[in-house]
């Protein structure tokens, strides 16, 4: 197995592993280290069906059931999310405007998602990009005044922050807040495997618990711009059969919406499962 860096702070692809096969103990250890390493993994010019696409990310860990989310999955596989600009069964689909805000999957429920492995089955001709940052690289390089006080914070996630919540059946979306009333996570967390730091807040960060909206907003603002800098960040252009892992517990991503949307762009995403962590939090004060 080869891999070749796509940029200083994160990602790689990854050859000379045939991902649909039987993967041996070895090789999917070998991917899990080149993943811890890079956070971004990419693997190129695949033509995956939805079961090996599934039972692939089911040799890094169980599934989420996506009950989060509005977005639809794939007829016959609920373990496939679609997103996806396409329109479904006639109506507009759930996820076109899925992602166009940087964050991590799943960070307003009580179970972030570990890690997301998303499948580009048609790309717009130009753009569509997907970005990604390193948010350990991000903690490493704040101060250790900052550290110090970060490391107390709970970084409080709000349902009504991602993005295109604006534009949904206001009745649907009181629905999604029952099942996604705003959750408090560690501001700094630790990873599972490596043991490496990491910052976790983002744009969907409405503030931080114990502080006012006012009080938080100038600190998440930072940490997001911080996080984001260019040489912080991997800009990755789809092709048609790319699988793009990443980790979400050492990353933040965002989809760009720079492409004309009469084209079409089609995504497949398995996500894996975290841990349960964090707790339910009334509405911050303004
Ligand atoms: C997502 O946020 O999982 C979607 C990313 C993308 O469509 O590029």
């Amino acid at each position: 197995m080869e891999t070749n860096r796509l940029s200083h702070a994160l990602g790689a692809e990854i050859y000379g592993v045939n991902i649909v096969g039987d993967l041996s103990n070895s090789e999917v250890e070998a991917i899990h280290d080149a993943w811890r390493e890079h956070h971004v993994i990419v693997f190129r010019g695949l033509e995956l069906t939805p079961a090996q696409h599934i039972a692939f990310s089911l040799r890094f860990g169980a599934l989420d059931d996506h009950a989060a989310t509005p977005h639809e999955r794939l007829d016959g596989h609920p373990e496939l999310l679609e997103v996806t600009n396409k329109p479904k069964k006639g109506q507009p689909s759930q996820s076109r405007n899925a992602g166009r805000n940087w964050h991590s999957d799943y960070s307003y429920t009580g179970r972030p998602a570990a890690a997301s492995m998303l499948y580009c089955t048609e790309k717009p001709p130009v753009g569509g990009d997907t970005m990604f940052c390193n948010m350990a690289r991000a903690y490493d390089d704040l101060s250790d005044k900052m550290k110090s006080v970060v490391d107390d914070f709970q970084s409080v996630y709000d349902f009504t922050l991602v993005s295109g919540a604006a534009k949904r059946d206001p009745a649907k979306m009181v629905e999604l807040l029952k099942v996604n009333p705003p959750i408090a996570h560690p501001c700094v967390r630790t990873h599972p495997d490596s043991g490496v730091k990491a910052l976790y807040v983002s744009e969907r960060t409405s503030h931080f618990d114990g502080m006012s909206r006012a009080e938080s907003a100038p600190i998440i603002d930072y940490l997001c711009r911080h996080a984001t800098r260019p040489e912080n960040v991997y800009r990755h252009q789809w092709r048609v059969g790319d699988l793009v892992s990443w980790d979400n517990r050492t990353t933040m991503h965002l989809a760009l919406g720079d492409f004309d949307p009469s084209q079409p762009r089609h995504m497949l995403r398995t996500t894996l499962q975290g841990q349960k962590s964090g707790y339910v939090v009334p509405p911050a004060e303004p």
